[in-house]
């Protein structure tokens, strides 16, 4: 029983650490081209750098504007180390 249990935690926390950008999609759109609620920049404009810094800081409350609080429940669960991985793949 122990096993399953830490196998089950195990596969969970495997899937929690990739950031889904599906879940982003809604608001910025599938290609990060929008403007998420007519308050975010173009994420797809940005560097992969800005948007790193942008996602760390929003999760560590350093970051944003007035939807900050928004975006921090977006990227609160993911580790600075996955947001950093996320944002090599989107932005330029
Ligand atoms: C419910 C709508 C919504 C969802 C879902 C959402 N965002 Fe955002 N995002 C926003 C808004 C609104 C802002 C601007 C917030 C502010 O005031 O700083 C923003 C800002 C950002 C920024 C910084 C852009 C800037 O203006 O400086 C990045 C990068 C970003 N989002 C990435 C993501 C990623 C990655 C996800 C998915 C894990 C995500 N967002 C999910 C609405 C959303």
């Amino acid at each position: 029983m122990k096993k399953i249990a830490l196998a089950l935690l195990v596969t969970s926390v495997g899937l929690m650490a990739a950031v889904n950008g599906k879940a982003c999609a809604s608001c910025h759109g599938a290609d990060f081209s929008k403007v998420a609620l007519g308050k975010s920049k173009i994420v797809s404009a940005m560097t992969h750098a800005e948007i790193a810094t942008a996602l760390k800081g929003y999760k560590a409350g350093t970051y944003g504007g007035p939807m900050k609080g928004l975006m921090k429940g977006q990227v609160a669960k993911y580790s600075d180390a996955d947001l950093d991985a996320f944002a090599q793949t989107i932005g330029k």
